[in-house]
């Protein structure tokens, strides 16, 4: 597989926290603290605090993102937001298929494919959540499930994506995928996005990790090869703690 650069992505996934005046907080600290980032960064933060952190942010080397969106362009979908919404407001990513929407609102595989698919058509990257859950890890099904989730997350032929793998074990548990750990699922990606989008479209995708990634373990994950950055949760909703994390990225 060819050598290509990858440009670690740290992305804040605020789920749902804060309020305004939290947000805008965190905001003037990235402002007064984050100088050249090693790293893309991206916030995603609730969609009442998009316009937010839009203004807060403004002038800064950070994009910013939707937590999901629906699959059609526009209709009658009470309570969904629209991929367009989303760009009109300043998103330029979307995350799909975050396993709390995949547990919480039952997503399916071929739904998430959809909502990547819609996100492309909005202009937004989608940055596709994989990732396999303690019984299936001991099962040893996890290459499986994450086969099976690509294959049907890419079925669309999305022209533009990059991808998060995130062990539902580790989200929000305290307890992070080993950097080795992390490694193996994330070279088993790599090579499974090879046979679909050739060599050269794999080597480029930035492979994200999330699960409980904190200032301490940050180095250690964004030292392993297929690791390209992070997408962070509690951690990400301290802006001193996401600056660092941000920081380790610089470091390897
Ligand atoms: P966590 O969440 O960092 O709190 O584990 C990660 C995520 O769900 O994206």
């Amino acid at each position: 597989m060819s050598q290509v650069v990858r440009r670690p992505i740290v992305a804040a996934n605020w789920k749902m926290h804060k309020v305004r005046a939290e947000a805008r907080e965190f905001c003037r600290t990235v402002v007064g603290e984050l100088g050249a980032p090693p790293a893309e960064v991206v916030v995603f933060p609730s969609f009442p605090l998009l316009d937010v952190v839009a203004d807060g942010l403004a002038g800064m080397p950070v994009a910013i993102g939707g937590q999901d969106l629906h699959p059609e362009p526009s209709g009658p979908h009470t309570g969904d937001v629209a991929g367009m919404q989303l760009a009109d407001a300043g998103c330029t990513w979307v995350l799909c298929g975050h396993s709390e929407r995949r547990s919480e609102h039952g997503e399916s595989d071929e739904l998430v494919g959809r909502k990547a698919l819609a996100a492309v058509a909005s202009e937004l990257t989608p940055l596709i959540c994989l990732g396999e859950q303690l019984e299936e890890r001991r099962a040893g099904r996890t290459f499986e499930v994450l086969g099976r989730q690509l294959e049907a997350a890419l079925a669309g032929g999305p022209q533009r994506f990059e991808l998060a793998y995130e062990p539902v074990w580790a989200i929000g548990t305290g307890e992070t995928a080993t950097p080795e750990v992390a490694q193996e699922a994330h070279a088993f990606l790599r090579a499974e996005l090879g046979r679909r989008v050739g060599d050269e479209g794999a080597a480029s995708t930035r492979i994200l990790y999330g699960g409980s990634v904190k200032p301490g373990n940050a180095a250690a994950l964004i030292a392993q090869r297929d690791v390209d950055g992070f997408l962070v949760g509690g951690a990400a909703l301290d802006a001193r703690s996401f600056l660092a994390i941000i920081g380790a990225c610089g470091a390897s």
